[in-house]
């Protein structure tokens, strides 16, 4: 498994095309089209919304039953990675997944502008509403829409709902029953190739003794039961969630590495004890490129937080840990790095607080390390990096307890250390 440790963006996506490399079957286990993974290889860029991030390697790539599909931005990553000469035809699809309808979008957008200044800060693409519905049980899944039938019937009945809402609640426009199951007929026609058992095809990947990677969306801290509620997603990002999200059994996992950023950076609104002040936080978000995959926000930029990784390795059950983005942090003299909170009664704790006000009120108390001023991004090897940004990894080892296997030293997919003689002990690297 493969998880965001942090609150998204930890770079994923270049790590699971790294460990895609040596593995046959890549499956992502939760999410949207809100997601943005970025791979560059060959001097190309690639960003990636629905697809598992297995694809440029020619990997099985399942989509499982824990994600939510908006056709037309999958169609169209579809058209644009065979319009670049990479194959599709590896791509499974999760007949019970859910669809992301117009109404999503048009509610998501609808109600963050209603909140105002309380908004979420969602990236607007109808996430929210779709795994809402599917709680409610008024969710379409992609199996629907393969019977004409079905899929009217569905939308009708979504549509009397949604439509008050959309005009009488939110004042927007009312969507049209007839357009809608045309469209989505459509679609079905183009995605009917891909669908699969996919929780079937992985049980008998791993029964052949194949390696599979499961890629989470988001993060930790943004998952619905454990995440800085309600600044979340809303799906299940942690390790447990794979789990259902593929329908697999816990006891067939045999890793769990975490990515974390050498730093933090959070998009949206919410609580953030490490967010930088002043312009040390610029700083950072123009060194690491700091800018949203999908909407192009600014990413908030903060030091790495070691309660909240901490919380992340407990609720997931890290076996190792991926540190990406070090080399951001070279030609800063001091690295704040969290170590502790101090809650608004003075006292001080190593462990992310459980009620949402202490979390609110904490204050990062830093462990100041020094820096290095020379840049790392053609290192070859972890026992080259400079002393400080070895002490620098070194610590999060320490205090969590876990160890890092891999070290991101830039963008590109090689610029990545593995640390072998920690890797040696867990040969799935
Ligand atoms: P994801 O959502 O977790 O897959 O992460 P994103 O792709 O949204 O954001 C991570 C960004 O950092 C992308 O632009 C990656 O190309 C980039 N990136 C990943 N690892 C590194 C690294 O080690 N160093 C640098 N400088 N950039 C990296
Ligand atoms: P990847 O997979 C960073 C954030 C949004 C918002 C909150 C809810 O690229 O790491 P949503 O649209 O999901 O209802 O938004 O979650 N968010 C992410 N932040 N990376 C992501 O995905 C995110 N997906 C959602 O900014 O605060
Ligand atoms: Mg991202």
């Amino acid at each position: 498994m493969i998880i965001g440790a942090q609150w998204g963006d930890e770079g994923k996506g270049k790590i699971v095309d790294l460990l895609a490399r040596d593995s046959d079957v890549v499956c992502r286990y939760n999410g949207g089209p809100g997601a943005g993974h970025t791979i560059v290889a060959d001097g190309e860029t690639t960003k990636l919304k629905h697809m598992p991030s297995g694809i440029l390697w020619g990997k099985e790539c399942v989509i499982g039953a824990g994600c939510v599909i908006d056709p037309a931005v999958f169609i169209e990553e579809l058209d644009d990675l065979e319009r670049r000469g990479i194959s599709v035809d590896v791509v499974r699809l999760s007949a019970n997944a859910h669809v992301v309808m117009p109404w999503h979008v048009a509610i998501d957008q609808a109600s963050e502008r209603r909140l105002g200044t309380l908004q979420i800060g969602t990236t607007r693409r109808g996430n929210g509403p779709a795994y809402a519905d599917k709680a409610y049980r008024l969710g379409i899944r992609l199996q629907d829409l393969f019977d004409p039938k079905i899929l009217r019937q569905k939308i009708a009945v979504a549509l009397a709902e949604k439509n008050i809402w959309l005009e009488r609640v939110y004042g927007v426009d009312a969507l049209e029953l007839d357009e809608l199951a045309e469209r989505y007929e459509g679609y079905a026609q183009r995605l009917r190739p891909f669908l699969a058992d996919t929780s079937l095809l992985v049980d008998r990947a791993l029964r052949d003794g194949k390696r599979v990677l499961l890629e989470g969306a988001h993060g930790t801290l943004l998952d619905i039961d454990h995440g800085t509620y309600p600044f979340v997603t809303s799906s299940s990002t942690v390790a447990g969630g794979a789990c259902t999200g593929i329908g697999l059994g816990p006891t067939r996992i045999d890793d769990v590495t975490g990515i974390a950023k050498a730093y933090v950076t959070r998009v949206g609104e919410g609580p953030f004890p490490t967010e930088i002040q002043g312009g040390d936080q610029e700083r950072v978000r123009e060194l690491g490129a700091e800018y949203g995959t999908v909407t192009g926000r600014e990413r908030r930029c903060g030091w790495l937080d070691l309660v909240a990784l901490r919380y992340a390795a407990r609720i997931n059950g890290f076996t190792s840990l991926a540190l990406t983005k070090l080399d951001v942090l070279s030609s800063f003299s001091e690295l704040p790095v969290c170590v502790r909170y101090r809650l608004r009664d003075g006292t001080e704790t190593a462990d992310f607080p459980a009620h949402q006000s202490d979390f609110h009120h904490a204050e990062p108390v830093y462990e100041v390390l020094a820096g290095w001023a020379e840049p790392i991004d053609d290192v070859a090897g972890f026992a080259e990096l400079p002393e400080a940004a070895r002490r620098y990894v070194e610590l999060v080892e320490r205090e969590l307890d876990v160890t890092v296997t891999l070290v991101g030293t830039g963008a590109e997919r090689e610029r990545v250390l593995t640390r072998h003689e920690a890797a040696a002990a867990r040969p799935a690297y």
